[in-house]
């Protein structure tokens, strides 16, 4: 079906950005437990609170149909839902669909990356703080470095187009694994991100005191490297460098020195169906009672949709001197 060019202008905020990206968490469980993202003991959400996969189908459907060209799934942990891969595949298939993509902690890629690649997920962001395995065990309290190690290889003989290492640096847990990180994507032909550290749910660290910004990480990482500034963009609010002579693209996400909100294209539905219009406030529009009262007529969930773009706020205020979280639900459950 050929899609009109109306259909790419629905999703328009009052500010006039064009929504065309979402982010969908498919569980908020994990495998892991890191220490920057969940508590030690989290409760998660009983089942019948949680989309079921078809209504994970139907929600990506109605938004491409709204003119998005690209879905993010996340979680928590995408990869230990069962049957997740069988979203991806209709996901894939989707009329309209540009860039199908997936964040993962990597745990499960040595056994499912080459299914996810067939199914059409073109780029992975990998979760990665630490190339040393008692660290590594310190910072997701329970992962194995081996296993995604693992799985970091599995997805390079997948064939992805991108392969993107994501790493969040605090003070005296890995801040000294920048230079490490970087050869390491450096010598396996894949990107790497550095994010900051957002003060999202509540850790049991002080944010204050581990946080680490992108411009202490960029200057340690030039005395190492002879990074080139690049004005490309993966349409979202990294900023890259280069490292001349390699594949690879350093980015940095820096949502506390430098604000990205003015290009934001997009939004994030919660594992529960709930549609977050920024990932740093509190703004909101539960999608579930239209899926799940309306089972055969998409018309009351797309005006909803196109109703919640009104609502869409300015811009994050992150503060990491304030005594509470900007936002009290975990990454987990808003989808990183
Ligand atoms: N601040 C910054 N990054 C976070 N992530 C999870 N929680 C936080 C947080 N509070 C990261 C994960 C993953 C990505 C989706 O988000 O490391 O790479
Ligand atoms: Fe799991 Fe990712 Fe959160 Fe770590 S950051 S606990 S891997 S969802």
């Amino acid at each position: 079906m050929a899609l009109h060019d109306s259909a790419s202008t629905i999703l328009t905020d009052q500010f006039g950005r064009r929504v065309d990206y979402i982010r969908l968490s498919i569980t908020d469980r994990c495998d892991f437990r890191c220490v920057y993202c969940m508590g030690e003991d989290m409760t998660f959400l009983p089942r019948e609170e949680v989309l079921t996969l078809e209504e994970c189908e139907r929600l990506v459907r109605v938004f491409v149909g709204l003119g998005v060209r690209k879905v993010r799934v996340t979680g928590g942990e995408p990869l230990v839902r069962k049957n997740a891969l069988w979203l991806f595949q209709q996901i894939g298939q989707l009329d309209g669909l540009r860039e199908l993509v997936l964040t993962t902690n990597g745990s499960q890629l040595d056994t499912q990356a080459r299914q996810l690649r067939e199914a059409g997920v073109s780029c992975i962001n990998i979760s990665l703080d630490s190339l040393d395995a008692e660290r590594f065990r310190k910072l997701t309290r329970v992962g194995d470095l081996a296993k995604v190690l693992r799985g970091i290889d599995a997805a390079r003989a997948a064939g992805f187009a991108r392969i993107r290492i994501n790493s969040v640096l605090m003070r005296d847990f890995n801040d000294d694994e920048a230079i490490a990180l970087t050869q390491f994507a450096v010598d396996k032909g894949l990107d790497i991100a550095f994010i900051e550290e957002m003060p999202l749910g509540e850790v049991t660290h002080d944010r204050a005191s581990s946080f680490v910004s992108n411009d202490e990480t960029l200057a340690a990482l030039r005395a190492h490297f002879h990074l080139v500034g690049s004005p490309e963009t993966s349409g979202g609010p990294a900023r890259y460098w280069r490292v001349p002579g390699a594949e690879t693209r350093v980015g940095f996400i820096s949502p506390h020195s430098h604000n990205f909100c003015e290009s934001c294209n997009r939004v994030r539905i919660s594992c529960k169906g709930e549609l977050f219009l920024c990932l740093g406030q509190n703004d909101v529009v539960n999608l579930m009672p239209f899926l799940r009262d309306h089972p055969a007529d998409d018309a009351p969930l797309r005006a909803a949709i196109i109703n919640a773009m009104t609502i869409k706020p300015k811009g994050h205020d992150f503060d990491l001197r304030r005594a509470q979280p900007a936002v009290m639900r975990f990454m987990s459950v808003t989808g990183g």
